[in-house]
């Protein structure tokens, strides 16, 4: 009985080797098939879809948006990154599909379906994870799965509402004639050709230049997290980043939107001495003295950028250029609550320019 049992494994050991083998030298000679052209078999088809699902929604258990999806802002966001970071592969409502991506396999689908059938949490994977061997890349930050949450916010709107509404969402007004052409073409959009940030973006107009410039470049190099923002600083050459940061700051700065609580200026304004928090117009202004030309202005900043900044700040996921540090030891080691930092936000907002 046991000499049966040795024999059977012996053989079994043999064909399995046989079989490794066989694999390696079909590989080794190049036999085995890496072409896109054929497609893949419908059963391999069927079989890598499944595998998908199945692992997208094991790894996706527990994870909850930071935020409502229904947030205007967000969706705008979201809208705003999918035309030039997702279009190109998935097309868009009421566009033709794009045409290398037919040519992929597997193919960049159309996403319509896709978002029918997955919940929040699985878009949410997909796209901070992306899909290996694919072409589907990951999220190119991996600190902002807040940025993550905006495109899943976008994309459960983007079948309803048709060519019109995406169009809306995506693009504003059309910049000035007189804009340079990289600010028409790879910045406008967003930011608008006026600085304004449509409502939904951190206004540029009137910025200081020297913050301008440095923050696109520690975006570019990824020393200040964006997924949304890397791509297109690192696209840019010097000579269209000096054209870009020329045209924002030389724009008329914001008009203040709101009132300001008390609250809110006395912590711009004074900080709050008990709690070593200090004033944030010390390096911010507006004050009588000039401020340092590297540190951003905040007056008629976006409120709801302000806030979003700040709670970057206090996760400890805010880089920035070289004096960010400064910035660091505010929120850091006394960290203000969430009340008074809408409260400094809104204060900041309703200031319409620097002195
Ligand atoms: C370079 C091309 C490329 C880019 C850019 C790209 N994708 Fe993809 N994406 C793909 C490919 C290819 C697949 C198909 C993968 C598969 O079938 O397993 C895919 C799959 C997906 C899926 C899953 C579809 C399904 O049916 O399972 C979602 C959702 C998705 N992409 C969303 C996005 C979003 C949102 C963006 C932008 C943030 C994006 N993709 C950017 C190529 C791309
Ligand atoms: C898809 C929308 C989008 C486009 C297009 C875009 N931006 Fe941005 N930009 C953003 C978002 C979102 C942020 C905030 C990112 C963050 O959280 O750090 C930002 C931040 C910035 C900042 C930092 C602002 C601050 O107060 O710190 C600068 C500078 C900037 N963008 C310049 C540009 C320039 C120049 C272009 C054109 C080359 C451009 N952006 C194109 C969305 C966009
Ligand atoms: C000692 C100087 C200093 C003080 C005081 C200070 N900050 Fe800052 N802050 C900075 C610097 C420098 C940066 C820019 C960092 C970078 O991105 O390079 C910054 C960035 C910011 C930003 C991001 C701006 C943007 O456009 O992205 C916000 C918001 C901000 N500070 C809020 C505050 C608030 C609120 C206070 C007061 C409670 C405050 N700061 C006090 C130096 C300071």
């Amino acid at each position: 009985m046991k000499r049966f049992v040795l024999a059977w494994l012996f053989r079994a050991a043999v064909i399995l080797g046989l079989v490794a083998v066989g694999g390696a030298l079909t590989v080794v000679l190049g036999i085995v098939p890496i072409k896109a052209s054929s497609g893949h078999f419908r059963l391999t088809r069927w079989f890598l879809h499944f595998a998908k699902q199945q692992s997208v929604k094991t790894h996706s258990m527990r994870i909850e948006p930071p935020f409502s999806l229904d947030d205007p802002r967000q969706i705008q966001i979201g809208a705003g990154h999918y035309e030039g970071g997702c279009r190109p592969c998935h097309g868009a409502p009421g566009q033709p599909a794009p045409v290398l991506p037919q040519f992929m396999t597997p193919k960049a689908p159309e996403l319509s379906h896709a978002i029918e059938h997955y919940e929040p949490r699985h878009l949410f994977y997909l796209v901070r994870h992306g899909i290996k061997l694919t072409g589907m890349p990951a999220w190119p930050a991996s600190d902002r799965e807040d940025e993550v949450w905006a495109v899943v916010a976008f994309l459960r709107k983007m079948p309803a509402g048709g060519e019109a509404r995406y169009r809306e969402l995506v693009f504003g007004e059309d910049a000035p004639t007189d804009a340079p052409a990289v600010v028409k073409r790879s910045c406008a959009r967003c930011h608008g050709g006026d600085g304004l940030g449509r409502g939904a973006f951190p206004r540029l107009a009137a910025q200081r230049e020297e913050y301008l410039r440095s923050s696109l470049e520690v975006y570019a190099r990824g020393e200040r997290q964006s997924g949304i923002m890397r791509p297109l600083a690192a696209s840019l050459s010097p000579a269209e980043l000096d054209a870009a940061v020329r045209w924002y700051t030389a724009r008329p700065a914001p008009p203040g939107r709101g009132a300001g609580s008390e609250e809110g200026r006395k912590l711009a304004e004074q900080g709050v001495p008990a709690r070593k928090i200090p004033a944030c117009i010390g390096c911010h202004g507006p004050r009588p003295e000039a401020i340092h030309r590297g540190y951003p202005r905040l007056a008629g900043q976006l409120p709801a950028y302000v806030e979003q900044q700040l709670e970057l700040f206090r996760k400890g996921v805010r880089g920035g250029g070289k004096y960010v540090d400064l910035m660091r030891e505010v929120v850091d080691d006394h960290m203000l609550t969430p009340e008074e930092v809408r409260a400094v936000a809104q204060h900041f907002g309703s200031l319409s320019t620097d002195p």
